[in-house]
């Protein structure tokens, strides 16, 4: 489903580039009318474009090379990958095992059994460290390399119901 709907974007996408290609080669140019004034505004407005252009056209590429983010973030890790197979319910989470290995890759497989729910992994300071959902019906995969030792939470980040806050666990991420 996700590959149909990022061909069907790209198509539109381009469709939506020629559109403005066609545009702006069709437009004349009038500077003829300009007071001088407006002509060094509008050069000034060139420039700085072109400015932008070659600051976040780089920089823009540069940050798009890490995706997948989870991809990226789980080649930080060395060794095999741990699986962990994550259920939720109303209002709790099963996870397949209760620990993993710090600095080795994680995988989670992650489903729902009843409505849509928000798996988000906390560490002790509770920011959140990775996140996907869970949904009946469909398994999401996240990846993700735990740096350091300690006791992660899993958290709902959906409201899925009355006990919805209820709905956490922990995760024991253990030095190697
Ligand atoms: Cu499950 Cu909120």
């Amino acid at each position: 489903m996700q590959p149909i709907a990022w061909q069907i974007s790209l198509v539109l996408m381009t469709l939506v580039a020629f559109g403005f290609a066609f545009v702006a080669i069709n437009s004349g140019r009038r500077q003829d009318d300009y007071t001088p004034l407006q002509k060094s505004a509008y050069r000034l407005r060139t420039r700085l474009f072109w400015g932008l252009v070659l600051v976040f056209g780089p920089a823009m590429i540069y940050t798009l090379l890490d995706l997948p983010y989870d991809a990226a973030r789980a080649r930080a890790g060395s060794g095999a990958v741990q699986v962990v197979d994550a259920t939720g319910y109303q209002w709790r989470w099963e996870l397949s095992r209760d620990h993993v290995a710090a600095g080795q890759p994680v995988e989670f497989r992650v489903t729902s059994a009843d409505v849509n729910h928000g798996f988000g992994i906390y560490d002790a300071n509770l920011h959140l460290v990775a996140q996907t959902q869970a949904m009946p019906g469909y398994t999401n995969t996240l990846r993700h390399t735990f740096a350091e030792a300690g006791t992660y939470k899993v958290l709902c980040m959906e409201y899925c119901g009355v006990a919805h806050h209820n709905m956490m666990t922990e995760i024991r991420v253990v030095a190697q």
